[in-house]
């Protein structure tokens, strides 16, 4: 690790390898696009209400001069507004589906009833609304929603369906949380264009990963540069690319801190250099900028090239310029808190998973079969074993701790609540999983590889939490009526 210094490190110029799909020959020539936040309304009982709809035919100017046509978004032609709401706040949606076909909306990250899950048995027909509501019981993090239809997921992501939905706790940490001043979203994806500009969508359903796009869009803008006026910036990183994994940092390799993962704060903040994300992560950082200076952030490729393709190439994101004479910041707090080392109970039942090509335990998807029943309020062991090539692992509802990786433990910035874990080829992770509270024998939450590709050819499985004591009596099967319904 460099240490940080003054010195403006400006990184231009393709600097060789990166698997052919690279790119590091950016100019940072646009200033970078800040989701706007959504607008709401307060129903007469508190509730905030949001309306959010899914539309296609999006014309968008991502590369220079070009048009580029049809694309998706959620109350916009490209990505989705930023939700925000607080904790012990209620939401109510009414989510309008405008698409050309049936879709769904999954709150990803968030603690909710099944129903309000928006998986694939929540479908939104064309020119329907679906109204879920809840409210928001959980700590403070990033979390993010995009559409779940069954087998269509990659492509409804790739052409530009998905959005931040940021969880506030005012009796949380001091971080920087202006929200596009030092409170900044960075939406990373990889797509591929044609000549002319248009989305080349051919490989999103092909291929051992689906598409990996050679072009990065960052909030839904190619080229980006951000100018902080603040000597501390934090980074809400979210991976929301349908396969790739980067692995994030600067070009001068300064030190920065990871302040929260994908399901909240950490106990105390993590230093890196590095944090790799893959696809459904999210990671919150950190960044002392000194008065004047530029650099990049980048994503660098696992030097060993052990892995895959997926993890293997460079891509420059964005150039960070500070103002000359940038607003200081408090200092970072020592205590985040966010929770101590994982405490495994005695007893804690393990499930076992082992992930193949597309398969979950040898089992494609099947949308009437629950595969597995949980207690509610249970904290179980989940061992996934990776005997291919790379996945990752997600799972509804929950937030669970990394308990080792290859008989690891996790490095510290991996250690708090999460979500979603990467899996390199014949990895091997244990996760200490919290499940929540609300019952539901009939309507499942999934768990799944969220690279999108997998996610789609089935690499998926359903569970049900039910009321302690009855697991022995729930239904292994959904009736088909009920699915779509
Ligand atoms: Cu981000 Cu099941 O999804
Ligand atoms: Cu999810
Ligand atoms: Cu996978």
């Amino acid at each position: 690790m460099a240490a940080l210094s003054g010195a403006s490190v400006i990184v231009t110029g393709c600097s060789g390898e990166g698997g052919g799909g690279g790119n590091t020959g950016l100019r940072f020539a646009n200033r970078l696009r800040m989701p706007p936040l959504a607008e709401s309304s307060r129903d007469a009982d508190g509730a905030k209400r949001f309306a959010l709809t899914l539309q296609s035919g999006g014309r968008s100017e991502f590369l220079p001069g070009k048009v580029t046509r049809d694309t998706w978004g959620i109350n916009g032609a490209y990505l989705g507004p930023t939700v925000r709401a607080a904790r012990g706040e209620r939401v109510r949606m009414a989510v309008t589906n405008r698409l050309p076909e049936a879709s769904t909306l999954h709150w990803h990250g968030m603690r909710l009833p099944a129903e309000m899950d928006g998986g694939p048995h929540q479908m939104i027909e064309p020119g329907a609304t679906w109204t879920p509501e809840w409210t928001v019981d959980q700590p403070a993090m990033t979390s993010w929603f995009h559409p779940h239809p069954h087998e269509r997921t990659a492509m409804h992501v790739y052409r530009g369906l998905a959005g931040l939905f940021l969880i506030d706790d005012p009796r949380g940490p001091r971080l920087p949380s202006r929200y596009g001043v030092d409170d900044i979203p960075v939406i990373v994806q990889d797509k591929k264009f044609d000549g002319d500009g248009t989305l080349d969508t051919g490989g999103v359903d092909r291929g051992t990963f689906g598409l990996l796009g050679d072009t990065i869009l960052i909030n839904g803008g190619y080229d980006p540069f951000f100018t902080a006026t603040t000597e501390l910036v934090r980074f809400r990183l979210l991976n929301a690319s349908n396969a790739r994994v980067y692995r994030i940092g600067f070009a001068d390799d300064r030190v920065y801190h990871v302040v929260a993962g994908d399901a909240g704060l950490l106990d105390r903040p993590a230093a890196v250099d590095r944090v790799k994300i893959s696809p459904g992560e999210r990671a919150e950082i950190v960044v002392r900028f000194a008065p004047g200076e530029s650099v990049v952030l980048n994503s660098r490729g696992e030097p060993a090239k052990a892995a895959n393709d997926i993890e293997e190439d460079d891509f420059d994101l964005m150039k960070i310029v500070a103002s000359a004479r940038p607003a200081a910041g408090e200092p970072l707090p020592a205590k985040l808190g966010g929770p101590g080392p994982a405490a495994v109970p005695p007893g804690a039942r393990v499930r076992q998973f082992f992930l193949t090509g597309s398969e979950i335990n040898d089992r494609d998807m099947d949308l009437t079969r629950i595969d597995d029943v949980v207690p509610a309020g249970a904290v179980e062991i989940w061992e996934i074993d990776n005997v291919t090539y790379a996945h990752n692992f997600h799972i509804h509802e929950v937030a669970f701790r990394i308990l080792d990786l290859d008989g690891a433990p996790p490095p510290p910035y991996q250690a708090g609540p999460k979500d979603t874990v990467f899996l390199p080829k014949k990895a091997k992770v244990r996760l200490l999983v919290q499940f929540g509270g609300f019952v539901d024998p009939v309507n499942p939450y999934m768990y799944h590889c969220h690279l999108l590709r997998h996610e789609d050819k089935g690499m998926m499985g359903q569970f049900v939490i039910v009321e302690p004591g009855t697991e022995d009596r729930i239904s292994r099967t959904i009736p088909a009526a009920h699915h779509h319904g």
